[in-house]
């Protein structure tokens, strides 16, 4: 596996997320108390930006249709809503990532 320079820790405090691109791919990467997450950035429900969403701990929620998803995993956590009709939605891809010194790498396989 191949991992990309993506970013320096001083731009990533603890619990914010950014979005960065690794080999083409738009990925969310998130700063959860300390340990560093990245996970697609594509909602898998309609394709909303998470990176745009919110993050609660290590759950991000998407900012069109409120999907949740824990960025330590992509594991769907919560259902995407329209209205009273609520859609479940498929887990996101999860990359590895791993820190050098202040450098925040991200896996491309
Ligand atoms: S696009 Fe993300 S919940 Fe609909």
């Amino acid at each position: 596996m191949e991992y990309i320079r993506v970013a320096d820790k001083a731009e990533l405090p603890a619990n914010k997320m950014i979005l960065v691109v690794v080999a083409g791919k738009e990925v969310l990467l998130a700063n959860v108390d300390g340990s560093y997450h990245a996970i697609a950035n594509k909602c898998t429900h309609l394709g909303g930006s998470l990176s745009k969403g919110s993050l609660e701990g290590s759950i991000v929620t998407c900012p069109r249709h409120g999907a949740r998803f824990d960025v330590k995993t992509g594991q769907a956590i919560g259902n995407a809503r329209i209205g009273f009709i609520k859609m479940s939605v498929k887990d996101e891809v999860s990359y590895t990532v791993k820190v050098e010194g202040t450098d925040i790498f991200v896996g491309s396989a």
